[in-house]
């Protein structure tokens, strides 16, 4: 795609030299995300931060990103804030953002919203999520890690094994990682689903579609033998037509170090986009794993930052001169290495 002034709505949009740009670029910006040196390129920027459903990686990180690169961020993070309630339109909101800012990025609980409202921007829009849609960061954000923690291993993506785990039909992070993964080659995935919050067929059929090996289960152990990734998700609750409803189906798959040992590889890679739900009647991905070497959720928040970076870099064409603009840091820094 030609990133130059445009849109991330939608995975649908890349292919595999797309990703390879992404990822080169986030990682080239590692040592601006990781205080080692700070960057000014994007000075006299402004980000329109507009999120109108509940987040704090999605939100934060995108701004610290934008932050990182020297701009500056406008946020609202409540629908209620907005216009939006007073029956003003997306085209409208667009119009008026637009000429705010050089950048939005844009959270909203129906599906196509974003996209909606891409049409009537005249700068870039990154979807941070449209309702059960689509969250292409995220799922970017999440192969790096997977690449990244396979390549620890000397493994690939490609033939990897990868079993996705709970609410796979309202979970917008699960359908974007899925169209993102199926890109690669002989991917087996491992569908865990509880009967009801199956794959959606539509991204389903993607994956059957480009000759991928999918496996169905309504059950946690088998589907997690002998994969390289076991990614957990919450149950979407927000998507249910009544809380009741999402109730009848917490608790039911949680995956702790007991339930892994019994049933993983000792090095299966755990994710899970998070926010993972911790109150008593959930726990899909139990605290109790914290010191397992191979949870890998915050080292996926920490590669939001530099996959976020990278988007703005590329939308906004200063790859080239992000480092002209760089300083090295002179305040005190917390070491960041890598969450273990
Ligand atoms: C995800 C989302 O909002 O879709 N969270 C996130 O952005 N990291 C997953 C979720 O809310 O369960």
């Amino acid at each position: 795609m030609e990133f130059t002034g445009g849109h991330i709505l939608s995975i649908g949009q890349f292919d595999r030299g797309d990703i390879s740009r992404i990822f080169d670029v986030a990682d080239e910006l590692r040592p601006y995300a990781q205080r080692k040196r700070i960057t000014r390129v994007l000075q006299g920027a402004i980000l329109a931060n507009m999120f109108f459903e509940p987040s704090t990686r999605t939100r934060v990180s995108f701004a610290a990103a934008f932050n990182l690169l020297g701009g500056e961020v406008r946020e609202t993070s409540e629908i209620r804030a907005s216009s939006l309630t007073k029956g003003e339109s997306l085209y409208d909101t667009a119009r008026v953002l637009s000429g705010y800012s050089d950048v939005i990025v844009m959270r909203h609980p129906e599906a196509g919203s974003v996209a909606e409202f891409a049409q009537a921007s005249r700068v870039p829009v990154l979807n941070g999520g449209d309702g059960p849609n689509e969250h292409p960061s995220q799922a970017l954000l999440d192969l790096y890690t997977i690449r990244s923690e396979l390549q620890a291993q000397n493994k690939l993506v490609n033939g990897m094994k990868i079993a996705l785990v709970g609410d796979l039909k309202y979970g917008r992070a699960v359908h974007s990682l899925c169209k993102l993964i199926a890109l690669y080659d002989n991917i087996r995935f491992n569908l865990i689903s509880p009967p009801g919050l199956e794959l959606p067929d539509e991204v389903h059929k993607q994956l059957t579609a480009r000759g991928h090996r999918v496996e169905k289960y309504h059950a946690l152990g088998a589907g997690i033998n002998n994969v390289d990734i076991v990614y957990v998700t919450r149950t979407q609750e927000e998507r249910f037509p009544s809380q009741e409803e999402a109730d009848r189906y917490k608790g039911l798959f949680r995956l702790n170090q007991s339930v892994y040992t019994q049933n993983c590889e000792p090095n299966t890679v755990i994710m899970h986009p998070l926010p993972r739900d911790s109150r008593a009647n959930a726990q899909e991905l139990d605290d109790d794993l914290i010191e397992n070497p191979n949870l890998a959720i915050f080292r996926q928040t920490d590669n939001g930052l530099v996959v976020r970076m990278a988007l703005f870099a590329l939308v906004l064409n200063v790859v080239d001169a992000v480092h002209d603009h760089s300083q090295p840091v002179t305040w005190y820094t917390a070491k960041r290495t890598p969450h273990r």
